[in-house]
């Protein structure tokens, strides 16, 4: 077996990149087939269950058309069955790596008509008191979906005291809210359409309102066998939500090509060492794929500032991916940094705590489990699509990445209940600056969604 070489496979793929299509002697290579482990786009549709791809397509544009949706639309879209099939979603490179981790789709399969309706929930002010507030009020589409307020403003001009995070590539992600009070999208979902401060209606009232709209009345009837109920409209929301994913980064293909290119180190380094007349068809199906690889991190290059920043992410000297883990850079739990404890100024535990500490500091996890240790501690938030939904952290103290970074670097703000993993940083300035660069390049293009068409 040949050992493998780096330098090898580095020319291999310098010689891939300056062909714009890869040949070779004797094998007529075809990348019009889709390699393995890539996402099979346009597969065959009409085999159960279906494949969908998720970020990509028409699956949140809502139904052909413009203009209100009447019922004669909406009862001829939903007598198609295709729209009631379970679909298998199919997540897009990057996240397809967290594929383990998707949460709710076998208690809540997605369905075209559920996705939809979710989705014209999602953007109605109907469903708030005064008919001005929505979810997308909040989780602005123009804002990745979050608020770029430090608070959100709901009904009635009332402040909220947290942070609108965003509200897409939540398909990963089981507990909801920066306390993860709601342990799934379906039960977050039925939160804000009573909150009084959101969007301030009762349950009833949001069902009251739902039959009356007979858009909705026909699509609840039809979906669901119960007909309109809050947990239906909260079982649509979530649809809605989970299809909601941002699509490949830079640091996407970047990483999927270095793990392909350790991977078959030796395979490539031999390839790479070969005389192409001893190229059989594993090599060629080996540099179709690879190359494939290839040309994806050149249309969506990472920079070396980036990738410099990966390193210390990914390295003990940055350490973020301690908690930043997985496919949507979240381990999904909850973490004392020290924001929001600017009033606690000792490191050692004070007890009792004095009874004004524990009214006005938002103490996060420890309000849900009232366990000590998770005082001032709260759910790691993804870091997909970070740049476009400033201001940072649970309360909005933040306001660039720059910020965020610097916090960091300083050790974040000591308390007795602060995570050992944060510690102060030994970063210099342009170091600090290839973080934010790293972070910057975990942007992905959204999928186009249709923020109109409600039934009239
Ligand atoms: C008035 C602003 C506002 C409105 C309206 C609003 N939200 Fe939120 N949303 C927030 C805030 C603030 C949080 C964080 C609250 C917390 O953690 O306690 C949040 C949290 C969430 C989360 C959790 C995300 C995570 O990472 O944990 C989801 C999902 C979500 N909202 C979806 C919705 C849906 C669906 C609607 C409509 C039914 C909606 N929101 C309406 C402000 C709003
Ligand atoms: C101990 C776990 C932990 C480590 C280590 C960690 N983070 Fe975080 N990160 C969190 C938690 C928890 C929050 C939210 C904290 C809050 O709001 O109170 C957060 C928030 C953030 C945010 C704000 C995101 C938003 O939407 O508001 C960014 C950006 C971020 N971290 C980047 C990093 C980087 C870069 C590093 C490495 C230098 C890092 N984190 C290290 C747990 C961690």
């Amino acid at each position: 077996m040949l050992r493998a070489s780096p330098l090898a496979i580095a020319a291999l793929g310098a010689a891939i990149a300056a062909q714009s299509v890869i040949t070779s002697a004797s094998t007529p290579l075809s990348i019009e087939s889709p390699a393995k482990g890539l996402r099979l786009v346009g597969a065959d549709v009409s085999t159960p269950p279906q494949r969908v791809p998720l970020g990509e397509g028409e699956l949140l544009q809502g139904l052909p058309g413009s203009g209100s949706l009447s019922a004669e639309e909406l009862q001829k879209w939903l007598s198609n069955a295709a729209n009631h099939a379970a679909l298998q979603p199919v997540l897009p490179v990057g996240l397809d790596q967290g594929e383990l981790d998707r949460q709710g789709l076998k208690a809540n399969p997605l369905t075209r008509a559920k996705i939809e309706l979710g989705r014209q929930l999602f953007f109605d002010p109907r469903l708030s008191i005064d008919g001005t507030i929505r979810c997308a009020s909040c989780h602005d589409p123009d804002h990745g979906f979050a608020d770029p307020q430090r608070f959100s403003v709901g009904v009635r001009g009332q402040f909220g005291t947290r942070n609108t995070p965003t509200a897409a590539n939540r398909l990963l992600s089981a507990a909801q809210f920066w306390d993860g009070r709601a342990d799934s999208l379906e039960a977050q979902a039925i939160g804000p359409l009573a909150n009084p401060t959101e969007m301030g209606f009762s349950h009833a009232a949001v069902v009251g309102l739902l039959e009356q709209v007979l858009g909705y009345r026909i699509q609840f009837e039809t979906i669901f066998a119960e007909g309109v109920t809050i947990e239906n409209a909260a079982l649509a929301l979530a649809c809605f939500e989970r299809a909601l994913v941002t699509g490949p980064t830079p640091w996407d293909h970047r990483a999927r090509r270095s793990a392909f290119e350790v991977a078959n180190a030796d395979d490539l380094a031999a390839v790479a060492d070969a005389a192409p007349e001893d190229l059989d068809a594993d090599d060629a199906e080996l540099l179709a794929d690879y190359g494939l690889l290839i040309r994806a991190t050149e249309a969506m290059p990472l920079s070396a500032p980036a990738l410099r920043g990966s390193k210390l992410f990914f390295g003990e000297r940055g350490g973020c991916f301690q908690c930043h883990a997985g496919a949507n850079f979240s381990d999904e739990q909850y973490h004392n940094l020290g924001i929001g404890l600017a009033t606690i100024n000792t490191n050692r535990r004070v007890e009792p705590l004095a009874a004004n500490l524990e009214t006005t500091i938002d103490w996060g996890r420890y309000t849900v489990t009232k366990n000590e240790a998770d005082r001032g501690a709260f759910k790691t938030p993804t870091l997909r699509n970070v740049t476009q939904t400033p201001p940072y952290m649970h309360d909005g103290s933040l306001a660039t990445l720059n910020e965020v970074i610097e916090w960091y670097v300083g050790g974040g703000h000591r308390n007795p209940w602060q995570s050992e993993k944060i510690q102060p940083l030994d970063l210099s300035v342009d170091e600090q600056s290839d973080l934010v660069a790293f972070l910057e390049a975990l942007t992905g293009a959204w999928p186009q969604v249709e923020r109109g068409r409600l039934p009239e």
